[in-house]
């Protein structure tokens, strides 16, 4: 997911840098967008540092001057495509009145017209140019087309005057994009465990049986989750990927790792999802030296401890969603898992389709309820992760209600 921070000149625009921060920790990519007022105020190297993108600082970038460069020129489509949402904060009674008008004179304004995203404005000014006619008019031509107004907060202002112009704080605006952005806050006030990744299980000090899971299905679940307002407890097994910022992230290897990490931060969750491919064998013994090759060689397994059932087991209230890798019987063999794991829910895929489940940006699965059968055909891993949640949502407010009767 990502989103276009349009930042314009006002004292506030130092704020915008908290406001990047907390979106990036919900796994957000943030582009941000700087006016030529903007950067009197800071300077473009901070959002680059803290976003990791390069800043667009005007409609012609290039590094001489008198030799525009037209890549930059028609960057603002490519932008306007690719953004789920643009944010404005802080936003200037100027740039309300450009995209009330529909005027285009730089990049940000020319982005407002080229893309058909949502738009969410935070206005801060002082509070005449807040209370002046022209100002209130646009607000309303922008309401009116559908644009989210984050209402500015009342205090002492930056001018020396008091009254409305004052940005709202960073949360609300984040709030309101996250709204925006479909992400409901029904799992505020959750404390979700999840599991990603695979686990190594070593034979000796270079070698370990490991599978092919990337960690993605885990990580998408862990960013949705923060997105919809919960804290996240993420135990992670070894990945190439970067957490969501906000998560609780435990690093482990093998699958008794695992085990110990889960075990102990169980009692803090409200709702468990095991999207890890925990190995099913490790070797019996691990050798404490490298082995050295002599021809053919057995290694003798033995079965990992199954955290799943565990904490079914030792779970007090808490919901908890396996998931199965299966290939073949696939729905009849994920029903047993729910059932002889003692499970709210399990996600299964079928791994041995081609392009999706293991190490792959899509999936395919069925979540399978004691009541209900979802099937969610192929797609990324970011919707899978919604729809599960929308089942783990649903599967609480039942539990809930059980508990109130
Ligand atoms: O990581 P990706 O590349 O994005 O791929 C995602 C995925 C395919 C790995 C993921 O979607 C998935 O299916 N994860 C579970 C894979 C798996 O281990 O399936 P299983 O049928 O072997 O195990 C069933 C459940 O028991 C899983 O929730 C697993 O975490 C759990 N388990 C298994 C063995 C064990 N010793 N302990 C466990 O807790």
């Amino acid at each position: 997911m990502k989103i276009a921070l349009g930042v314009t000149g006002g004292i506030a625009a130092y704020k915008s840098a908290e406001i990047v921060r907390l979106l990036q920790d919900r796994g957000i990519r943030v582009q941000v967008i700087m006016t030529r007022a903007a950067q009197e105020f800071v300077r473009p190297l901070t959002f680059a540092a803290l976003s990791g993108e390069k800043v667009i600082t005007s409609m012609f970038a290039s590094d001489e001057e008198h030799a525009p460069n037209i890549d930059s020129a028609i960057e603002h489509i490519a932008v306007a495509q690719s953004i789920d949402a643009l944010v404005v904060a802080p936003a200037t009674a100027d740039i309300l009145a450009h995209f009330a008008q529909g005027i285009a004179t730089d990049f940000l304004t020319t982005l407002y017209l080229a893309t058909t995203a949502p738009v969410v404005v935070a206005p801060a000014m002082n509070v005449n140019m807040w209370n002046h006619p022209a100002t209130q008019a646009n607000l309303e031509i922008l309401r009116k087309r559908g644009v989210k107004i984050v209402e500015p907060d009342t205090g002492y202002l930056a001018c020396g005057m008091t009254g409305a112009g004052r940005l709202a704080d960073n949360k609300a605006i984040v709030a309101a994009v996250l709204e925006t952005l479909g992400a409901s806050q029904d799992l505020s006030g959750e404390t979700v465990l999840i599991t990603a990744g695979p686990t190594r299980e070593k034979i000796d000090p270079v070698r370990y049986l490991t599978n092919r899971s990337s960690g993605r299905m885990g990580y998408a679940l862990a960013e949705a989750t923060l997105r919809r307002g919960a804290r996240v407890l993420l135990v992670s097994g070894p990945t190439a990927l970067t957490p969501p910022g906000a998560a609780e992230v435990t690093p482990v290897e093998s699958a008794e790792e695992m085990r110990r990490a889960v075990l102990k931060l169980l009692p803090q969750a409200s709702i468990v999802i095991k999207a890890a491919a925990v190995a099913d064998y490790r070797p019996k013994a691990t050798a404490e030296q490298k082995l050295k090759r002599k021809g053919p060689m057995t290694l003798e397994l033995e079965a990992t401890p199954d955290i799943l059932q565990e904490i079914a087991r030792k779970r007090s209230a808490q919901i908890v969603v396996g998931f199965a890798a299966e290939t073949e019987n696939v729905l009849e063999n994920a029903r047993q898992k729910l059932l002889a794991k003692n499970l709210d829910a399990i996600v299964v895929n079928d791994v041995s389709r081609e392009g999706v489940g293991f190490d792959s940006d899509r999936n395919a699965v069925t979540i399978i309820t004691r009541d209900e059968v979802v099937e969610i055909p192929e797609t990324t891993k970011q919707e899978v992760a919604q729809r599960v949640l929308d089942q783990v949502v649903k599967l609480r407010q039942q539990r809930k209600a059980t508990v109130k009767v």
